[in-house]
């Protein structure tokens, strides 16, 4: 059977999906590397409420396959830094991780950022994905010091 995949933006139909797409990635996927509280604090970070208030300030990916949403990426202009894009909110659905789908959404969000345009791009990385971003080019920022961060800063330079 032919996969069918796309990367589009997201609808605001889509909050309540990607809003359980992003809670069932957060237990499965990153619940190795957090504790129980932290999970529940980023969980809360993602109601369709607040997904929705966000689309307001960046622009949100969504990958599909089979009609179905399989992943997310989001994408803002720095608001401080001008020419940088900063990547976040990138989840894949534990039972599509592994097949490429995430490099996939960070190229396209890549090539969307020269468009700004956009020289650099920075990414609050998870501890959970820290080698997925090394392995795509990312290094980490020296901002990142303290050993209790959740998350890793972390940039690239765009090629033109
Ligand atoms: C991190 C994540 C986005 C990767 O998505 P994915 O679709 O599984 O990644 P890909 O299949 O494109 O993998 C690309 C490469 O990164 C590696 N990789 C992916 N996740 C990894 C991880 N957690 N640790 C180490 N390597 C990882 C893959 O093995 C692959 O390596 P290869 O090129 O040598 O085969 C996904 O695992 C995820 O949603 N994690 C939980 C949410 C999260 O932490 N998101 C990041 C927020 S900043």
């Amino acid at each position: 059977m032919d996969i069918m995949k796309s990367i589009c933006k997201f609808k605001t139909g889509d909050c309540g999906k990607l809003s359980d797409l992003i809670i069932k990635t957060l237990r499965t996927s990153n619940s190795g590397d957090y504790s129980p509280g932290q999970i529940d604090r980023f969980i809360s970070e993602y109601s369709p409420e607040k997904i929705l208030y966000y689309s307001k300030s960046r622009t949100i990916y969504v990958a599909v396959e089979n009609n179905k949403i399989v992943a997310t990426i989001s994408m803002a202009k720095h608001n401080k830094i001008p020419g940088c894009a900063i990547l976040l909110s990138l989840f894949v659905d534990p039972e599509h991780q592994g097949c490429g789908i995430g490099t996939d959404l960070v190229k396209y969000a890549e090539r969307e950022a020269l468009t700004y345009p956009a020289d650099t791009i920075v990414v609050p990385s998870s501890l959970t994905a820290h080698e997925f971003y090394k392995k795509l080019g990312y290094v980490d920022d020296d901002q990142t010091d303290d050993i209790n961060a959740i998350n890793i800063w972390m940039y690239k330079a765009l090629k033109k």
